[in-house]
C-alpha cells in the first residue's frame, strides 16, 4: 500500500491518517481468535487493570503468536512507515491495549515519543504508531482522541505519572493540553476522535498528543499498535525490559498481502514462555554497555 501525494499533506498537516475497514471481517477474526490464550497467560507482559483481572496492554504478542508475529510483518501496516521514513523499519514496541467493557482504564494526554526519549533514548522522532482496531470503536468504548496538528510542536515537557493507572506514562499537563487544543480548533475541531469498525488503521505520529478516556459501555475495544521505528533510529539505551522496548535492531521484511489468511511460516521465539534475557535492564547507554562487554 503506497501512501498518496495528498495523504501525504494530510498526514504532515495532521499527525494521523485513518483507513476505515482496512482489513477484512475474516482476516481480523485470525487476530480475534489468538487473543484470549495470550490473556490468560501469567506472564509479566500482560499488565493487567489496576484492581482488576482485565488486561490493559499485552507485550511482545508478535514473539509469542503466529497470527501476530505475521501482522507484525503485514505490508499494509510496515510500508506506509518506510515510504515516510524512506528507509526500512524495525518493531520498537508491539502491544495489544485491552479496553475491556467496564474495566478499561484511561490513557492520560501523551506523546510517545516523550517516553521513547526519556525511557529508551531513542536519538530522534522517526518512528510512528500504526494501530489496528480488533473491535468496533465508538464514541462509548473509549476511542483514541487527537489533538490534530500537535505533532508540529515537536517534544514537549512531560512529567512521569507512576499512579494513575497500572503503567507508568509520561504525561503531559492540563494547561499545556488546553492551550494546543485552543490553538487546533477548539471545540470546532481542536480534538479529534477516529472511530470505526474493526479491521479500521490509523498511523499516527509518535510526537501526535493523545489519551482516551475509560470504557465503561459493554464493548472491548481491543487494537494492536505497532511502534516502527526508522532503523537508524534505534534506541540507544535498554532502561526497560526487552518485551517493553526492543533490542532487535534487523529491518522488518514484509510478507505477502494475504499473511493473515495464509500460514507463511514465521519464528514465534518465546512461545514457550520469556527469555531470562528479556528482563534484564541497563540505566547506562548501550555504547557503555557494549564496551564494558
Ligand atoms: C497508547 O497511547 O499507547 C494507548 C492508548 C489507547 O489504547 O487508548
Ligand atoms: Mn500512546
Amino acid at each position: 500500500m503506497q501512501l498518496t501525494p495528498e495523504q501525504r499533506q494530510q498526514f504532515d498537516r495532521d499527525g494521523y491518517l485513518f483507513f476505515p475497514s482496512l482489513f477484512s471481517p475474516d482476516e481480523i477474526r485470525v487476530l480475534q481468535d489468538a487473543v484470549p490464550a495470550l490473556y490468560e497467560r501469567r506472564e509479566v507482559y500482560n499488565v493487567r487493570e489496576k484492581g482488576s483481572d482485565a488486561v490493559r496492554i499485552n507485550f511482545a504478542a508478535h514473539l509469542v503468536s503466529e497470527p501476530f508475529a505475521r501482522l507484525a510483518r503485514h505490508p499494509r501496516m510496515v510500508r506506509p512507515v518506510m515510504d515516510l521514513f524512506g528507509e526500512p523499519v524495525y518493531m520498537h514496541q508491539f502491544k495489544i491495549n485491552g479496553k475491556m467493557a467496564f474495566e478499561g482504564d484511561v490513557w492520560q494526554w501523551h506523546q510517545d515519543y516523550g517516553t521513547w526519549l526519556n525511557d529508551d533514548l531513542m536519538p530522534t522522532e522517526r518512528a510512528m504508531n500504526v494501530a489496528i482496531f480488533l473491535d468496533d470503536v465508538n464514541a462509548f468504548n473509549g476511542p483514541l482522541m487527537f489533538i490534530p496538528g500537535s505533532h508540529r510542536k515537536g517534544v514537549v515537557e512531560a512529567n512521569h505519572d507512576l499512579t494513575t493507572t497500572s503503567y507508568p506514562l509520561w504525561t503531559v499537563s492540563n494547561e499545556l493540553i488546553a492551550q494546543l487544543v485552543e490553538r487546533a480548533g477548539g471545540k470546532d475541531g481542536g480534538i479529534v476522535s477516529p472511530q470505526g469498525p474493526a479491521g479500521s488503521m490509523i498511523l499516527f505520529h509518535s510526537c501526535l498528543l493523545h489519551a482516551s478516556s475509560s470504557n465503561l459501555s459493554p464493548w472491548n475495544r481491543v487494537s494492536v499498535y505497532l511502534s516502527l521505528c526508522a532503523v537508524s533510529n534505534h534506541i540507544r539505551r535498554f532502561k526497560r525490559p526487552e518485551y517493553i522496548a526492543h533490542r532487535d535492531f534487523r529491518p522488518i521484511e514484509c510478507l505477502p498481502d494475504d499473511c493473515l489468511q495464509v500460514a507463511y511460516p514465521v519464528e514465534v521465539p518465546w512461545k514457550a514462555g520469556l527469555p531470562a534475557s528479556a528482563l534484564v535492564t541497563s540505566s547506562d547507554p548501550i555504547d557503555a554497555v557494549r564496551r564494558a562487554a
